[in-house]
């Protein structure tokens, strides 16, 4: 989306994935969704560097509202967690030069059951913007059920109607837990299973019902961010629409999405866990194709929160995410307790280098180059860029588990690295410079298991041929 809000990919943090829906404040004040847990990663933001190294999202994601709106039809924060008021913890944020993100759905619901904005679009927007929120994560839980759960009883009557049995297939049931519904109905299952037993099904008795969110596929994104812009207030608008299409096995329209959105995520929620870290990473990988070349200064591909921290990974692991993603072009969403994170995790969060590839200007997202018997090599092209020539951040992505280290051996030739005069070197998590490297001279890493080697390449500036190392 081009309103001039995140060039490069957005950074901050999210309370997602470490905090989720925990709202039980008496029991548990310290990791309650509440504003002061808010306040207390903000500070830690600003006071432990995080901020000045880019960090500058602070975003409240579910259940931060209250069950009701208020008399005037507006969202509200629960009254309980949130005593100060949203506009209030905007500018707690706004004052220690950090940036405010807030959560919806396009939906009736948010996904862990709150209020969500159908039929509320425009004075949503407006709200957000006279909050001074200037990030909107939009859901796309529970959007529409009810047309589908007219739908497929009316087309049931009209089959009836022409006195032809058929036997009725439905997705319903499927859809229904798709958009979030947990109650189906299971009558109505039954009913089904029923009607597909005692009826032979001859070919032209047969009939298929498939249900296409309509909302979601088409319209919804686009009318939330027409409003939004209407606002007049800036904001980064992140959109889980290609996700929700791909679910429902649509074809997600890119052209359209880089058009609506700043990120968008296409693929699972991300889990505390090395498997799901991986299933990501291969998702990315084994549709690069489609999905690679939509990402830019603006517009996003966003495979989730980073868990850095948490109980999931390891150390390997941990600088494995934050190197693939630094590939991806990846929004740096940590989502971790910064209060209680050990202190090796905090400097793989902290990684210059790293993060300097991941805000690289130019937005290009990375590829997978080479992929057997578990080793990987990612290759994104970076800055600087020499007489058409990029630099590259490659990562050498280790998925064995052989309890040793695996020794890679290529030359940058093999990786699409030509340019005569070489390429500097550097190792990005343990800082090791290589010097200069020709594009035919061997390169070894020796990369643990689960873990990753990530270098900068920048390429030697100079006339082509003139140097000789
Ligand atoms: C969905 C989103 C998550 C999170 C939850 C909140 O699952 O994908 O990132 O926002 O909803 O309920």
């Amino acid at each position: 989306l081009d309103n001039g809000m995140a060039r490069t990919p957005p950074m901050g943090w999210l309370s997602w994935q470490r905090f989720r829906c925990n709202t039980d404040c008496v029991n548990d004040p310290h990791h309650c969704i509440s504003e002061s847990l808010f306040m207390q990663m903000a500070d830690i933001i600003v006071n432990e560097g995080y901020r000045d190294l880019g960090y500058q999202l602070v975003s409240v994601d579910d259940c931060w509202l209250s069950r009701e709106r208020d008399a005037r039809g507006r969202l509200q924060a629960d009254p309980h967690r949130f005593p100060s008021g949203i506009p209030a913890l905007s500018d707690y944020m706004h004052k220690r030069g950090l940036s405010f993100g807030i959560y919806e759905d396009y939906g009736n619901y948010t996904c862990a059951g709150y209020p969500g904005i159908l039929g509320h679009l425009e004075i949503d927007a407006f709200t957000f913007a006279e909050w001074g929120v200037d990030y909107v994560k939009l859901d796309g839980c529970y959007s529409h059920p009810t047309d589908m759960d007219r739908g497929y009883p009316l087309f049931g009557y009209y089959l009836n109607q022409t006195l032809r049995p058929m036997v009725y297939s439905c997705s319903w049931p499927v859809y229904q837990t798709y958009s979030g519904l947990t109650d189906c109905n299971t009558d109505t299952l039954e009913s089904m299973n029923i009607a597909k037993r005692s009826t032979a099904a001859l070919p032209n008795q047969y009939i298929t019902v498939e249900y296409l969110t309509p909302w979601l596929c088409c319209a919804g994104y686009p009318e939330f961010g027409y409003f939004l812009n209407k606002t007049g207030r800036p904001m980064v608008y992140s959109c889980s629409w290609p996700f929700y299409q791909i679910l429902t096995r649509m074809q997600p329209n890119y052209t359209s999405i880089i058009n609506t959105c700043n990120l968008w995520r296409n693929f699972d929620d991300i889990q505390d866990s090395w498997e799901s870290v991986q299933r990501i990473i291969d998702y990315y990988g084994d549709n690069q194709q489609v999905i690679v070349p939509n990402a830019g200064p603006g517009h996003w591909n966003d495979p989730d929160m980073l868990i850095i921290g948490n109980f999931g990974l390891s150390y390997e692991q941990s600088k494995s995410q934050m190197a693939m993603w630094a590939i991806f072009a990846a929004p740096l969403l940590m989502s971790v307790d910064l209060r209680t994170i050990r202190p090796e995790f905090k400097a793989i969060l902290q990684n210059k280098g790293v993060i300097g590839v991941n805000q690289d200007p130019l937005g290009i997202q990375g590829k997978r180059i080479y992929k057997d018997k578990g080793i990987e090599i990612w290759a994104r092209p970076i800055t600087p860029v020499f007489q058409g020539h990029y630099s590259y951040a490659i990562a050498f992505l280790n998925r064995r588990t052989d309890g040793t280290p695996s020794e890679v051996s290529v030359t940058l030739r093999e990786l699409g690295l030509a340019y005569p005069n070489g390429y500097g070197i550097t190792d990005l998590f343990d800082g090791v410079h290589y010097g200069t490297v020709l594009p035919d001279k061997r390169f070894k890493v020796d990369v643990n298991p689960s873990g990753v080697v990530l270098v900068r390449c920048e390429v030697i500036k100079g006339s082509a041929g003139a140097a000789r190392f």
